[in-house]
């Protein structure tokens, strides 16, 4: 009515043929010309004198007897003096010549009867009371005399309207309406158990809609689930279009244990995959920026909070509508004194270029179903490019999830942020298809990794450094102070028992070597990083005795000199000879804390993915100790420097987290994607944790669990208690 007051075309949509004909009344006197509706005026007005005087004189309308009694058996709503008026004008109106003037009339006579029945509607509609029986009931013909002459006195009064509203089924919005809807604005039934067609069942009879039991049932089969009665084997078996939400199970889960009655946790699921269905349909018919207005309460079930809303938003955003605006519009308390809020939702459809973002959805699915990196081929201990292998890193994420990451939520033109970068993996992975990557690093030892493969590196370059560093080399002589400060580092043993003293001695100059060189340059970072990975291990292509090439375990074996050139050497030739193909683009990295503030290059970015430190990883520094003492830690670095780290920090609350979230919200595009891969263990749930701290700033995507008991351990750092791995994926 308002779109029409408002000179506008709309359509609207209802399965209660009640509710469509009171709509179709009101529109129909909202078009009429000054002529007709005075016509009416006074055929409505003749029809008060036929139904006060002449009622008797009609017969009654057996049909409508009989449809009576076959739907609600021996229930008696009237009082037989009412139901005889109502038989009778019910054959009155059927007189009626004109269809107009007759839905008018039908308009008056059901609004007539409830007043005229033992019923009331209190919420429900149920029998009087005993008190309020007393108050008395209306004379139906008196009644049904008052709304004519209400709706005569209407109709003169009228503004007409140049606008127009059409009937339309859900359904065919999707095909006959593609693309040309502005907006969509609509207060579906809350999910409180009203049964809308028992409510409304004497009116239906009354208009024609019921001649048996079975036709209330056939009704409820249309509508929304919206009440226990609702919930129909059909309906909870149906698995197309069904929505599948994480948060949505644990609620159905939670009231499944306590409710009285199993259909309640049925009803609950049933009513959102319903809402699902009604609102598919609706994002097709949308404009581009049109918008979809909800009105929605939420419920508590046996105590258990249901959050409509967030729940609705949830599907709107799998369906690819963007949430634009939450408005409490009411506060009210449950029966058990739950804060219960009324909202309004707005969600938005994005322009076409967000659109196709819809299809991260089903990426996103089939990359949880597959899980590809587990599949021959990506399982591969050495799947993906071979520059992921320029240094071993403990804590390196498996290039092949990366990969499916990268895939997933930035494609090959997007750009994405790591701001736990390691060594990389995640940025490299976005780097080898073209998209923008950005990375950020605390450490030293990984900060160098990570440039030297974010970089397209010049072999000339290379050669350059080191033939500096092979002259750097040829007279150096380490100080006994440079000494007396390396031995200083004690973890499992010093470092003079894991080389010979001559190969020492080339470490020590090449760590001074890089300390004076400029950190900014790739070539410097990618020699430093073969450096790193030669360091240690348990082949000849490391510099140490026997030791381990993930993390310096004791030494064994043999102190015998390594060439750190030759080593060096063959190492940069094994990883120039990779090829990184003609789409590489060059990413940026800062060595920095994440939790400050972050570069403002760092903008408009579709995607962060990260993998921060685990929760439960002990002293991490302990098992990089050797390469982040090349990088330059001091013994007393490593008292003081781990504070910065989030490995140490998240032991005192996940709030440090706070900074990188809301950072990614701001640089993020609208609809961008922060993804957390992390480390579940018996003592922590970290992605509950971050969700936590992330629900101010973004909405959960889909949080999911890949147990990683029973699997191939993919790095020292899984060893312990990790049990799984989590992917908390938010959607800003
Ligand atoms: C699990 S690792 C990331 C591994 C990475 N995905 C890869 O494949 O190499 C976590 C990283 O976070 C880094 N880190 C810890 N605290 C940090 C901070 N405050 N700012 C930036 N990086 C930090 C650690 O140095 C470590 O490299």
């Amino acid at each position: 009515m308002t779109i029409m007051g408002l000179g506008k075309t709309g359509l609207f949509s209802d399965v209660n043929p009640l509710c469509i004909h009171v709509i179709k009344a009101k529109s129909l006197a909202r078009t009429l010309s000054q002529e007709k509706r005075s016509e009416y005026a006074e055929k409505l007005l003749t029809l008060v004198k036929v139904a006060k005087d002449k009622a008797a004189n009609h017969p009654r309308h057996e049909k409508l007897d009989v449809s009576y009694r076959a739907t609600f058996g021996k229930s008696e709503f009237f009082s037989p003096e009412q139901y005889e008026a109502i038989l009778r004008v019910r054959s009155i109106l059927d007189r009626i010549g004109i269809s107009g003037v007759r839905q008018l009339a039908e308009v008056a006579a059901i609004r007539s009867l409830i007043p005229a029945s033992r019923l009331i509607r209190r919420g429900d509609l149920r029998f009087k009371r005993e008190a309020e029986e007393r108050r008395g009931t209306e004379n139906f013909i008196e009644a049904f005399s008052a709304s004519l002459e209400l709706i005569a006195n209407d109709l003169q009064e009228l503004t007409p309207s140049d606008g127009s509203i059409h009937q339309v089924g859900m359904s065919a919005l999707e095909n006959r309406y593609d693309d040309n809807i502005d907006a969509i604005i609509t207060s579906p039934p809350y999910l409180n158990g009203t049964n809308y067609f028992r409510n409304t069942k004497v009116e239906l009879w009354f208009l024609g809609y019921l001649n048996s039991k079975a036709d209330l049932s056939a009704f409820r089969e249309q509508a929304v689930t919206a009440g226990i009665n609702d919930v129909t084997k059909g309906k909870s078996n149906r698995r197309d279009g069904r929505f599948e939400s994480r948060k949505l199970d644990e609620i159905v889960r939670e009231i499944a244990e306590c409710a009285y009655d199993q259909r309640i946790p049925a009803m609950v699921r049933t009513y959102f995959n319903d809402m699902h269905e009604a609102l598919r349909p609706a994002f097709a018919a949308l404009t581009e920026h049109g918008r979809v207005c909800i009105d929605i309460g939420d419920s508590v079930y046996g105590g258990v909070h249901v959050p409509t809303d967030q729940l609705i938003v949830e599907i709107g955003e799998r369906l690819g509508f963007k949430l634009k605006d939450d408005v409490t519009l009411r506060e009210r308390m449950s029966r058990n004194g739950r804060k219960l809020r009324q909202s309004l939702i707005v969600l938005e459809k994005p322009s076409k270029g967000r659109v196709e973002r819809i299809s991260t959805r089903s990426r996103w699915q089939s990359f949880r179903t597959n899980l590809p990196h587990r599949k021959p081929g990506m399982a591969a201990r050495n799947w993906g490019n071979k520059l992921h292998s320029l240094c071993s890193y403990q804590g390196k994420l498996k290039p092949a999830i990366a990969s499916s990451l990268v895939d997933i939520f930035v494609g090959d033109d997007g750009s994405m942020l790591d701001p736990f970068s390691g060594v990389g993996t995640i940025a490299f992975e976005a780097s080898l298809r073209g998209a923008a990557s950005f990375a950020l690093e605390i450490s030293p030892s990984a900060f160098r990794i990570s440039h030297a493969k974010l970089s397209r590196q010049s072999r000339s370059d290379i050669e350059d450094v080191l033939e500096k560093l092979e002259a750097f080399l040829s007279d150096y002589r380490a100080s006994d102070f440079e000494m007396e400060r390396a031995l200083q580092i004690r973890f499992n043993k010093t470092l003079d028992e894991y080389f010979h003293p001559r190969t020492l001695n080339e470490i020590l100059g090449a760590r001074k070597f890089m300390a004076l060189n400029d950190c900014s340059s790739p070539a410097v970072s990618f020699v430093h990083a073969a450096l790193q990975h030669i360091l240690h291990g348990n082949r000849p292509y490391a510099l140490s005795r026997r030791s381990h090439p993930l993390t310096p375990y004791a030494p064994t074996g043999p102190f015998e000199y390594r060439s750190l050139m030759e080593r060096l050497r063959a190492k940069i030739e094994r990883s120039l000879d990779v090829d990184i193909g003609d789409r590489f683009r060059e990413g940026h990295v800062w060595q920095m804390d994440a939790t400050d503030p972050w570069p403002g290059e760092i903008n408009n970015i579709d995607a962060v993915i990260t993998s921060p430190p685990f929760f439960d990883s002990t002293r991490f520094y302990l098992g990089n100790w050797m390469r982040l003492w090349f990088s330059g830690w001091e013994a007393e670095d490593f008292r003081i420097q781990p504070q910065k780290y989030i490995d140490e920090r998240q032991k005192t609350g996940f709030d440090v987290y706070e900074p990188i979230i809301r950072q990614s919200r701001e640089r993020l595009k609208p609809g961008g994607f922060l993804v957390f891969h992390l480390g579940e263990s018996k003592k922590c749930d970290m992605a509950e944790e971050i969700e936590k701290i992330a629900q101010p700033f973004f909405r959960t995507f889909d949080v999911f669990s890949e147990s990683v008991e029973h699997c191939e351990k993919h790095g020292l750092r899984d060893k312990g208690s990790v049990t799984a791995h989590q992917y908390l994926v938010l959607q800003s």
